[in-house]
């Protein structure tokens, strides 16, 4: 496959096996060691890129998605030998050691000050949670970017060309986006390609448009589709899923955004995690779903991650699904001839496994602004802050009156029985009560004895048990009950 994307600032044009993971051809191939590898699975951010300004992880990429994008890497942040402020700074902070973290805790560094010129030092350590470091210590990577913030112009910012951007306030001298670029297009032709491991043969596909997919599907029957690939890739290397073709569905408009149909929310199957947390009718009428979502992965996940991935992934401890199942939500599937729509309760059976049909995919989740509720809530608890899956979750929705006393309620547990779960007779109990905490209580021991939590790697049953139950009590919590 003959792809172009920009490198580091030049127009570039490869012959790639559309199948083989970016940090591969990056490294092997383009020889741009500075983009590591050590997890290869999403959970180390070491071998963080720049795709059109947004960080992403490039051993969850293939190659065939670099088409038309600008990447940049580690080697294309320098001017005329010249280190960008954000490098100076961990140099100056000595928040480097073996520095095997470095590029990617820059990039990732880079992209937060685009975004946020003058980050907290709280704001500096959720931007880089994804960037793990196993030397140096936080607190003078921290202390790096804090100090490169307070630069008020760089001498050497990233060019606004290579960002996508326009020239940003850190940027000083930075380019304009219509001016042309300096280098002429190279072309290469990639060295012999290997594959994703373990997806031997397999082809990759990157359909425009719905119409597109269906005729892509109907010559690939065997494909198996992605989106932002942070669940299915990490299956694939760990031999769980060996597809023959790959459909990436990242770049089909239908399945992108978030859009308002009088009560109802439209959301595309395809929105990353990061877009939701970004857009404003998200923000203004779901916070249980933006709760969950701000502790979902890494920012590096989230900007990879989509809501689509996470409903057909079907895992009880998604942390979009509590959210979608207390707003009732409804998929929206299509195949080529039909569409249909059914509850998410209904659509996910078991532990990875739904209804979705053969040739069909998820094209949309739709929700009614819960417009009855006045204290939406949502609470995981995991081993960490980030990159934790759930032990157990809880999201909830309430209306309470006045007076305290909860006229309407619906929750929903994540990691406490083989898909999510609702609770119609917890919730029976508490309409009509009083919030308070000696309620709550009585209901929390009920909910201990309702869930069917497993032991696994993560923690035992017994323990979610009692986490279940003491979920509810948080409830008293909340902003607006009481
Ligand atoms: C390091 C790391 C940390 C993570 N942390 C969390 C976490 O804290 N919480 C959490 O919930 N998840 C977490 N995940 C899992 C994952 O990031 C999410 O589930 C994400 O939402 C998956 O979306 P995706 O687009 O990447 O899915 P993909 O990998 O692209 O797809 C996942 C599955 O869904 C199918 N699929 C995708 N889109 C569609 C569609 N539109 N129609 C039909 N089928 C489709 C694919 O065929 C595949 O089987 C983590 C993953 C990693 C690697
Ligand atoms: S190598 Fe660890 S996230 Fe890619
Ligand atoms: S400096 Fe060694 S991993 Fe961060």
């Amino acid at each position: 496959m003959r792809i172009t994307f920009v490198l580091n600032g030049d127009e570039t044009e490869l012959d790639v096996a559309p199948e083989r993971r970016v940090v591969d051809l990056l490294r092997e191939d383009l020889h741009l060691t500075g983009t590591k590898e050590a997890c290869g699975s999403g959970e180390c951010g070491a071998c963080t890129i720049l795709v059109d300004g947004t960080p992403r992880l490039a051993c969850l990429m293939l190659t065939a998605q670099l088409q038309g994008r600008r990447i940049t890497t580690i080697e294309g942040i320098t001017r005329d030998g010249t280190l960008h402020p954000v490098q100076q700074a961990f140099i100056e902070y000595g928040a480097v050691q073996c520095g095997f973290c470095s590029p990617g805790m820059v990039l990732s560094s880079i992209a937060l000050l685009e975004q946020n010129p003058n980050p907290t030092r709280a704001e500096i350590r959720e931007g880089l949670i994804g960037n793990l470091c196993r030397c140096t210590g936080y607190v003078k990577i921290v202390d790096a970017v804090e100090a490169a913030a307070m630069l008020h112009s760089h001498p050497n910012p990233l060019p606004a060309r290579e960002r996508g951007l326009a020239p940003s306030p850190l940027g000083g001298e930075g380019w304009g986006e219509g001016e042309p670029l300096s280098s002429k297009a190279k072309s290469k032709s990639a060295h012999p390609s290997t594959p994703l491991r373990s997806a031997q043969d397999a082809q990759c596909h990157l359909p425009r448009s719905l119409a597109e997919l269906w005729s892509v599907l109907d010559g690939e029957p065997d494909a198996a589709v992605y989106a932002g690939g942070t669940d299915l890739f990490v299956k694939m290397r760990n031999g769980l899923a060996n597809p023959r073709a790959l459909v990436c569905l990242e770049r089909i408009e239908e399945l992108a955004g978030v859009s308002e149909h009088g009560d109802v929310l439209r959301i595309g199957a395809c929105t990353t995690h990061s877009q939701l947390l970004g857009d404003p009718l998200v923000r203004e009428h779901l916070p249980v779903l933006t709760h969950a979502l701000r502790g979902l992965g890494s920012p590096l996940i989230r900007n990879m991650g989509t809501i689509g991935g996470n409903i057909c992934t079907a895992s009880p401890a998604g942390d979009t699904l509590p959210p979608l199942y207390v707003l009732d939500a409804q998929v929206e599937l299509r195949t080529k001839d039909a569409t249909r729509r059914m509850p998410i309760r209904d659509f996910i059976v078991g532990p990875g496994a739904t209804r979705l049909g053969a040739y069909e995919i998820l094209t949309a989740i739709r929700v009614n602004k819960p417009t009855s509720f006045n204290v939406q809530h949502f609470e995981k608890v995991g081993h960490r802050n980030a990159l934790a899956c759930s032990l157990v979750s809880l999201a909830a929705l309430l209306r309470v009156s006045c007076t305290g006393v909860i006229e309407q309620v619906a929750l929903a547990w994540g990691s406490v029985a083989p898909t999510v779960m609702r609770s119609r007779e917890v919730e029976k109990i508490l309409v009509g009560e009083k919030l308070s905490l000696e309620r709550l209580r009585e209901v929390a021991a009920l909910t201990r004895t309702i869930v069917a939590p497993i032991d696994d790697v993560r923690g035992a049953a017994e323990y979610r048990h009692k986490v279940a139950g003491n979920l509810l009590l948080r409830l008293m919590d909340t902003e607006d009950a009481g």
